[in-house]
């Protein structure tokens, strides 16, 4: 399976902060808010991602993340011309995902929970039509919404509705989504929504009618944190920053990932801390490769 990582979209619920800068470079705390969709991606075992974004700003996620190669992995780039939908993805993304299944992760999005890897991987081991993950939540008016039959809360998908002034449950479709390879013929034929953009819910309708669509939830031990406001954007800082320094563990690491992945060895490991310098990040890299090589011997 593929990944793709959108971070397009101009970001105006967050002026004047994101005016010059894509807000997907933010931070959360102490790393630039793409890292944890495309940990979500690694720990998933993909290793060839797309990322996507504006003319303007893909050349600054090129500068952050280059070629992949120091995780272990490939990262391609492509441009989204204008703001035409989340669907458009696998329409730029075509030749990349060439014959095969694909995962997007938004570049927002950020997720964390122990078990989310293993979930993950076995999500992409068992993938087949559309795989949708959803999140219970206060406000789903703002997001995606499952419909289930009957009006439950739960039960068989019927359909997505998206931000629903009356939602009918409040299980939010989330910004992480697996496909098989047909997603390419479908995202082609879709037609604009009336504000304008290829929507992804209507590609993710398409799926449901068909049966072809499975909804994990992903269950109250999880986190699925928002960053479109000031406020949430804080507050995911702040939840990462309350879990790192209480455990000395960081969140969304990719060099700790990639090597925990097997993606790169301990010399890799070692290479990529003396790049990072001497920030917490740098520092933290530096004593997993220390450990590894005192390990080796
Ligand atoms: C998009 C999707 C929505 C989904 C959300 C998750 O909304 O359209 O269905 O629930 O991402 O982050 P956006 O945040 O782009 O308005």
């Amino acid at each position: 399976m593929k990944g793709i990582i959108l971070a397009g979209g101009s970001g105006t619920r967050l002026h004047p902060v994101t005016r010059a800068i894509s807000k997907q470079l933010m931070p959360v705390y102490d790393k630039p808010m793409v890292y944890y969709p495309l940990a979500v991606l690694m720990l998933a075992g993909i290793r060839e991602v797309l990322t996507i974004s504006t003319p303007h700003d893909l050349p600054l996620f090129k500068k952050l993340l280059g070629d992949g190669d120091d995780l272990g992995i490939r990262i391609e780039y492509a441009e989204q011309a204008a703001p035409n939908g989340l669907a458009e993805a696998f329409i730029i993304g075509r030749d990349f995902i060439d014959a095969d299944s694909v995962c997007l992760v938004l570049g927002d999005n950020i997720f964390h929970g122990s078990g989310l890897a293993k979930m993950l991987q076995r999500e992409v081991d068992h993938a087949s039509g559309a795989t949708l993950f959803g999140y219970r939540v206060k406000d789903p008016q703002r997001y995606g919404v499952a419909v289930f039959n009957d009006g439950a809360q739960d039960g068989q998908l019927v359909a997505v509705e998206e931000k629903p002034a009356q939602p009918k449950s409040n299980l939010a479709i989330t910004g992480l989504y697996m496909y098989d390879n047909e997603v390419v013929d479908i995202a082609a034929k879709l037609q604009p929504s009336p504000r304008g953009e290829l929507e992804i819910t209507d590609l993710n309708n398409h799926y449901i009618k068909r049966g072809k669509a499975k909804l994990v939830d992903l269950g109250r031990g999880m986190a699925w944190l928002d960053t479109g406001t000031h406020d949430s954007l804080m507050e995911a800082s702040q939840y990462v920053q309350v879990l790192e320094s209480r455990t000395g563990v960081q969140i969304a690491c990719l060099e700790e990932i990639a090597w925990r992945m097997g993606y790169i060895d301990d010399a890799k490991l070692l290479a990529a801390a003396a790049k990072l310098g001497k920030s917490s990040y740098g520092e933290y890299v530096k004593k997993l490769a220390l450990e590894a090589k005192a390990m080796e011997r």
